[in-house]
């Protein structure tokens, strides 16, 4: 059996950015720690859901950077005390906002290896009609003290935002290129409904269409590339081999356990939800009636379904010995429709099932041929 990872959700923002609606509010040191105090406890719970090895741990949110000090270690204290010293890919989400030098220093003592930082844009107009609480300045700074740190660095790229042009993914690239970011995530903008930015939207303002933004993802991909930044998912980039091997465990289906309000998980058939009710959360944990608010045991047919659909994802492609292994199945035959309706838009070899490059971005119209 691999080893697991480990995702931790920190439900805390210092504010709402106007587009996102991922469980987090803005809350007091005091409810902080209450959270922290559960979360904790949970994770020593944790041998009663997983007893083999861990080997990532993802702490995400939210903003785990706004945290009051001493919460990421007693974090990392818990896990290592309940699944052992063998992490080797400890990440931590950061807002620019929310880390300086203190919070970099804490960070690397706590045995942090990887800053994932959300960067977005480099175009400060952009930014603020965001919600963003940084301007590019602060990016910067935030980066070059990532790097200077000694972490592994992954910036967040947002696509297809009001206003956005070729400029601003050239001045990322260029800036993040050169001050030694390996990872770069690239998001295309998803209006959320009941967002700030999806009421903009309803009172007129206008985002790029499609084709912009097919254009700008393929702009965004040549200029990492060009940069040496190799794509090995649709919204991944990374140099020097350097994936984020987190979340590698999600898109191979691999185990990866779940602590905290709003996190999935997922170990052997079972997935998991913890629900997004955060005061639910700390009291039922603290009470010990804590339960998930879903569980569910996927059906051998769900599980090959899913495994396809992630592994289409991933440049790599789906390794076609593994899944006939796995699921004991004749890959050809099993998928044989998908095959013959996705012919041109794919390279199948019989060892290997990927997507072409060239039609990363509707991915999903080609997964739906197979599944
Ligand atoms: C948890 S945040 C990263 C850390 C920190 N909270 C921050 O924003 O700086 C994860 C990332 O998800 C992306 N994201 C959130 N909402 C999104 C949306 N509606 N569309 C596209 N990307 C989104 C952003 O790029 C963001 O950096
Ligand atoms: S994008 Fe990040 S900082 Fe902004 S609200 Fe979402 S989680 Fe918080």
């Amino acid at each position: 059996m691999s080893a697991a990872g480990i995702y931790v959700h920190i439900p805390f923002c210092r504010s709402k950015c106007r587009y996102c609606d991922f469980v987090s509010v803005c809350a007091s040191d005091g409810k902080q720690k209450r959270y922290i105090d559960a979360l904790v406890r949970e994770i020593y719970t944790g041998r009663k859901i997983f007893d083999g090895e861990a080997d990532t741990l993802y702490i995400g949110g939210g903003t785990p950077s706004c945290l009051f000090e001493g919460a990421v270690k007693r974090i990392a204290d818990a896990v290592g005390e309940t699944f052992g010293g063998g992490i080797k890919e400890f990440t931590v989400e950061c807002n620019p906002d929310s880390f300086d030098d203190k919070k970099a220093a804490e960070l690397k003592a706590a045995g942090v290896t990887r800053i994932s930082l959300g960067v977005q844009s480099f175009d400060d107009n952009i930014l603020k009609a965001l919600g963003r609480r940084h301007d590019s300045s602060q990016a910067k700074d935030a980066i070059r003290r990532a790097v200077g740190f000694g972490f592994d660095v992954s910036a967040d790229l947002m696509l297809g935002l009001a206003g956005q042009d070729e400029r601003d993914i050239d001045a990322f690239v260029s800036f993040v290129s050169e001050a030694g970011v390996e990872h770069v995530s690239a998001y295309m903008l998803k209006v959320e409904e009941g967002t700030p930015l999806a009421l903009d939207v309803k009172n007129g303002l206008v985002l790029p269409g499609d084709d912009d933004c097919a254009a700008l993802y393929d702009h965004a991909a040549k200029r990492l590339s060009d940069n040496g930044y190799v794509r090995y998912e649709t919204s991944n980039f990374c140099k020097d081999g350097k994936r984020c091997l987190h979340n590698t465990k999600y898109w191979t289906m691999c185990d990866y356990l779940a602590f905290g309000v709003a996190a999935h998980g997922k170990t052997g058939k079972k997935r998991y939800y913890n629900g997004s009710d955060t005061d639910g959360y700390i009291k039922s944990v603290n009470d010990g009636t804590h339960v998930y608010e879903t569980e569910e045991i996927l059906s051998d047919e769900e599980e090959l379904k899913e495994y396809v659909m992630l592994g289409l994802r991933l440049d790599d492609g789906v390794d076609v010995r593994e899944v006939e292994r796995r699921f004991g199945i004749d890959f050809s035959i099993y998928f044989e429709k998908g095959l013959k309706k996705a012919a041109r838009y794919v390279v199948f070899d019989g060892e290997k099932l990927a997507i072409r490059p060239e039609y990363a971005l509707v991915a999903n119209s080609i997964i739906n041929m197979f599944v």
